[in-house]
C-alpha cells in the first residue's frame, strides 16, 4: 500500500498530531519529572517553555514539512544543498537516529502497560483479585528482561503490522473514536484522587513555586520533556507536515491546539497521580515507576477498581500505541524516501526489526546489563536522559536551523501570516524572535547547566 499523499482533511491532521503528541510523555513520564524537580516552580517553567518554544518549533517543523512535501532527512538534504552547508544533513540523521533508539525504549515501556492491562484482566479469574495484584510491581517487571522483551516485541509486532497496512486506514480513527472514554475515565479518577486527604498538601506541591527546589538539570530536564511530549526534534511533525497538502488550516492555529490540549494532559496526569502518591505513604515520587506502582493498588483497593483499571491500562496502552505509530511512521517514511525501491512494507518491517535489536538493550537492564551504572542509575534511565535531555535538544537546534536557512522569509510569511486574522502578524515577529534567539538560547543554556551539574553531585 502506498503512503497517502495528502489527509483526507484537518480532522484527520489533528487526530494524528493530538495521537503522536499524548502518550506516556504525559501520563508516565511527567509526573516523576515534576517530582524530581521539586514541583510547582518546574512546572511552572515546563508550562512557559512548552507555550514558548514548544509551540514554535511545531509550527517550524509542520512548515519544514508542508513546504518541503518530505521527511525530516529530506528535507535536511533538500535544504544542505540549497545552501551549500552539508553539515545541515547531519541534523537529519540525528533525528532519525533518535526516533530509532526512543521507540526502543519507548516499547519497553508500552510493555510495561501490556503487562498491567493482561494482569487487571486475569484477576478477574481470582479469588481475591486485590491479593493477586498486591503482588504486582514494576521491580519484578525490571528482573525478567525476558517477560519485558517478549511484551515489547508484541507492541513492535503490532505497530508494524499497522504501519505496512497504512496509518490512514482508520486505525488511528478507531483509538482515537476511544479517548473520549479515556477522558472520561481520567475525569472520574481525578475527582477520586482530588478528594484524597492529601489533595492540599499536593496543591501546595504543585501549584506554589518554590525556586530553590530547581536544580542544575531542571532547565534541561523542561526542554527535553517540552520536546518529547510534543514531539518535537524526532521529525515527526515535519513528516506529518508533508502530508498536509492543502491549506485548509492556518498551521500556526493548530500549533498552538495541539500545544495547549497536550500541556493540558500532562497537568491532569500530575494532579491526578500525585494525590494518590502521596497519600499511599512514602512512595518515591521521582522515580520511573511512579505511576505502575501507585495507579493499581489505589485502584485495586476500591471495589469495582479492577474493571475500571483494565480499562484505564487498555486506554492507555491504546494511546500508547498511537504515540509509537507517529514515530514508527516517521522512521519508514524517512527509509522509503531514502531508498525509494523499497516498499513501504519492507521499509516497516526493517525499521522494526532494528527497533527490536536496540529494545534488548533497555529490556535486559535489570539483568544482563545490570552493573552498568552511571551515576547510580540503571540503563533505562541512561537512555532517557542521554536521549530525552541531552540530544533531543541538539535535534531541535537542528529543526530550527532547516526551519530558518530551508525556507525563504517571503514563504514562511504566507505560511504564518493569515489575511484574516490581524493578530498573526504580530505574531509573525515574536515566533522569529522565539526561533532565532530565545529557543537556541534556552537549549545551550540547558545543555551547559547539565554539564555544569555533574560536577556538583
Ligand atoms: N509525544 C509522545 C508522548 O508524549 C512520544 C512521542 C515522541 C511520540 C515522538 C511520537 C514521536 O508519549
Amino acid at each position: 500500500m502506498s503512503k497517502r499523499s495528502s489527509f483526507r482533511n484537518r480532522f484527520s491532521f489533528y487526530l494524528l498530531a493530538i495521537g503522536s503528541a499524548c502518550g506516556l510523555g504525559n501520563l508516565w513520564r511527567f509526573p516523576y519529572i515534576v517530582g524530581e524537580n521539586g514541583g510547582g516552580a518546574f512546572l511552572l517553567l515546563y508550562v512557559f517553555l512548552a507555550l514558548t518554544i514548544g509551540m514554535s518549533l511545531l509550527i517550524a517543523e509542520l512548515m519544514v514539512g508542508h513546504y518541503t512535501g518530505v521527511s525530516v532527512l529530506a528535507a535536511a538534504k533538500k535544504v544542505s544543498q540549497q545552501t551549500k552547508r552539508k553539515s545541515i544533513v547531519a541534523f537529519g540523521w540525528l533525528s532519525v537516529i533518535i526516533s530509532v533508539v526512543t521507540l526502543a525504549y519507548y516499547s519497553v515501556i508500552c510493555g510495561w502497560v501490556l503487562h498491567y492491562l493482561t494482569q487487571f484482566l486475569m484477576s478477574l479469574f481470582q479469588k481475591d483479585s486485590t491479593v493477586y495484584l498486591s503482588h504486582m510491581s514494576v521491580t519484578m517487571l525490571q528482573q525478567s528482561g525476558w517477560l519485558q522483551f517478549l511484551l515489547a516485541s508484541v507492541h513492535l509486532l503490532i505497530s508494524v503490522v499497522i504501519v505496512v497496512k497504512g496509518l490512514g486506514d482508520g486505525v488511528e480513527r478507531w483509538i482515537t473514536s476511544l479517548l473520549p472514554v479515556f477522558g472520561l475515565l481520567v475525569v472520574v479518577l481525578l475527582i477520586g484522587s482530588l478528594s484524597l486527604e492529601s489533595t492540599p498538601e499536593v496543591l501546595r506541591f504543585l501549584f506554589y513555586p518554590d525556586f530553590s527546589k530547581l536544580n542544575w538539570n531542571s532547565l534541561g530536564h523542561a526542554v527535553g520533556h517540552v520536546f518529547f511530549t510534543l514531539s518535537l526534534g524526532f521529525g515527526t511533525m515535519v513528516t506529518f507536515g508533508s502530508y498536509f497538502k492543502k491549506d485548509e488550516e492556518h498551521l500556526p492555529t493548530m500549533g498552538l491546539r495541539v500545544t495547549l490540549i497536550d500541556t493540558l494532559i500532562s497537568i491532569v496526569a500530575v494532579l491526578l497521580i500525585f494525590p494518590i502518591a502521596f497519600s499511599m505513604s512514602k512512595q518515591p515520587l521521582t522515580d520511573p515507576s511512579l505511576l505502575f506502582e501507585v495507579l493499581p493498588r489505589f485502584l485495586s483497593s476500591y471495589k469495582g477498581g479492577v474493571i475500571f483499571g483494565l480499562t484505564f491500562f487498555l486506554c492507555l496502552w491504546l494511546a500508547a500505541l498511537n504515540a509509537s505509530l507517529g514515530l514508527l511512521e516517521t522512521i519508514t517514511a524517512n527509509l522509503v524516501e531514502k531508498k525509494p525501491k523499497l516498499k513501504r512494507s519492507v521499509a516497516a518491517s526493517i525499521s522494526g526489526l532494528t527497533i527490536l535489536l536496540i529494545t534488548v538493550f533497555p529490556a535486559f537492564s535489570g539483568t544482563i546489563f545490570k552493573n552498568f551504572k552511571m551515576y547510580g542509575h540503571g540503563l533505562i534511565e541512561i537512555f532517557d536522559s542521554f536521549l530525552i535531555n541531552g540530544l533531543l535538544p541538539v535535534a531541535g537546534l537542528g529543526m530550527v536551523i532547516i526551519a530558518l536557512t530551508g525556507l525563504p522569509e517571503k514563504d514562511r510569511k504566507d505560511l504564518f501570516i493569515s489575511q484574516t486574522s490581524m493578530t498573526s502578524q504580530v505574531m509573525y515577529s515574536h515566533w522569529k524572535i522565539v526561533l532565532m534567539w530565545v529557543l537556541p538560547g534556552i537549549i545551550i543554556l540547558g545543555l551547559a547547566l547539565q554539564i555544569i551539574g555533574l560536577f556538583f553531585r
